[in-house]
């Protein structure tokens, strides 16, 4: 599945894998969270910013929009209270979410198309499968990879997402994003927020360094990619059809998209230890340029912590210095 949160595991969940779709829990169907409006599953991902609902609603309040925060509150945490504290920079899916695809069943992680095309020396298409029974290479489609148990990447979010189109310029030197979570550290509305970060290798215009459109579908001698495995044709044709312009050169460019992951959301006991991310080599490593107590060294904290040690010299010399006034003091009367 290409989310890696929604997969067919979710439809029998126990309370390790969903502890509100549990079926031996609270059993929770999607349109406990979801209410549908003109037959669209509603999600504010592309266009309303998360922390914009971050007040308590009741769900029936909240319209078609439904955060954690509707039905548990922004302050849900009775016994360790400091984690209230990080409502603000990080989002709870981040903290309850530590893991996804985890019942069972394997997300696509990879998808390789360069390679798609291969086949046999006696002309039959070639598929691949691995130990579980996941298609690692398939003819028509290149090679793929799956994982199970998969730790999520980090970063800012403010719920919007932007994209690459068509008219964009791209860097092949560098892996193309090709939507990226919108928001920044200390922007006031983004919040650290966990996604599936999928990879893959995919054709490009590389004389103009822009994405293109190849035609997948289509009979033999259209030009389709699957008529006849020619990605120049494929790439040719496809941009014709949606009359784009094409220089006519094709590479193939290293991709990555963002999937914002909400669901699998485990028993509170399974959440992230303060040291998952208050460490080293912990979980946020890479969401630089902020300071994170226990991972980073701050000049300040530093200075400060020079200060302490100076104020405690120094009171040591006063009150040392005291003690000998009150010496002389005594030894002069
Ligand atoms: C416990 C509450 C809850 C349940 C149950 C739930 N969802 Fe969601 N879902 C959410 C939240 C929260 C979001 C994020 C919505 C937002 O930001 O507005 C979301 C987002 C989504 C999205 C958009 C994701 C994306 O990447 O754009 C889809 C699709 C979705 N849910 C489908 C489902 C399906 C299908 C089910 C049932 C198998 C389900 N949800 C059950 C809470 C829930
Ligand atoms: C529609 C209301 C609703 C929404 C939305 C919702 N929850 Fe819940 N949540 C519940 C209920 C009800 C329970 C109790 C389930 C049970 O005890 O079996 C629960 C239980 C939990 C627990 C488990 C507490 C424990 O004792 O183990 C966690 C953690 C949690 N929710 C986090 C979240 C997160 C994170 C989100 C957003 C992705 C979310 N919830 C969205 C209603 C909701
Ligand atoms: C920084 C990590 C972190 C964040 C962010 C976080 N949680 Fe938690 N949460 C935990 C941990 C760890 C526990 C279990 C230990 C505890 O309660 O002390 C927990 C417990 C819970 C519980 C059970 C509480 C209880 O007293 O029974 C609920 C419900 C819950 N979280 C919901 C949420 C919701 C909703 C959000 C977002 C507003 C959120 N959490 C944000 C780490 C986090
Ligand atoms: C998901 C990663 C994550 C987890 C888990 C986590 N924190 Fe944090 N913590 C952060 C981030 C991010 C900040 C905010 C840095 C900022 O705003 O500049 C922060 C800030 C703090 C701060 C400094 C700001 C303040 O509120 O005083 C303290 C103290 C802190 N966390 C303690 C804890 C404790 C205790 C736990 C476990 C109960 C915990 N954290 C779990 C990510 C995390």
């Amino acid at each position: 599945m290409k989310h890696g949160d929604l997969d067919s595991s979710l439809l029998r969940p126990d309370k390790k894998l969903d502890i509100h779709m549990a079926v031996d829990g609270a059993d929770m169907s999607c349109t406990a969270c979801h209410t549908t409006v003109n037959h669209r599953i509603s999600g504010r991902y592309y266009t309303e910013p998360a922390p914009a609902k971050r007040e308590l609603a009741l769900p029936k309040d909240d319209g078609n929009r439904l955060a954690c925060e509707s039905c548990h509150g922004t302050r849900p945490h009775r016994k360790t209270a400091k984690l209230n504290d990080h409502a603000d920079t990080v989002a709870c899916q981040t903290c309850h979410i530590p893991h996804f695809a985890r019942g069972g069943v394997p997300t696509k992680m990879w998808w390789d198309w360069s390679t798609a095309g291969r086949f046999a020396a006696d002309g039959k298409m070639i598929v691949e499968k691995d130990e579980r029974g996941m298609v690692t290479y398939h003819t028509m489609k290149g090679g793929m990879a799956w994982e199970e148990h998969v730790a999520p990447v980090y970063a800012w979010y403010d719920g919007r997402m932007s994209y690459v189109d068509l008219a964009d310029t791209i860097d092949p030197a560098t892996v193309v994003e090709l939507n990226r979570p919108g928001g920044a550290y200390g922007d006031g509305s983004a919040r650290i927020f966990p996604f599936k970060y999928y990879t893959g290798r995919q054709v490009y215009d590389a004389g103009d360094n822009q994405l293109v459109i190849p035609k997948l579908f289509g009979p033999k001698g259209s030009g389709a990619f699957w008529g006849g495995y020619d990605w120049q044709r494929a790439v040719e044709v496809g941009m014709a059809e949606a009359e784009e312009k094409f220089s006519g050169r094709i590479g193939f460019v290293d991709t990555a998209m963002y999937w914002p992951i909400t669901h699998m959301v485990a028993p509170a006991q399974d959440a992230l230890d303060c040291d998952a991310c208050h460490a080293k080599e912990g979980r946020l490593a890479q969401l630089t340029g902020f300071y994170l107590p226990g991972r980073d060294r701050s000049p300040l904290v530093d200075r400060i912590g020079w200060l302490v040690v100076l104020a405690t010299v120094i009171g040591v010399l006063i009150h040392g210095g005291g003690r000998w006034y009150a010496a002389r003091r005594r030894g002069r009367r």
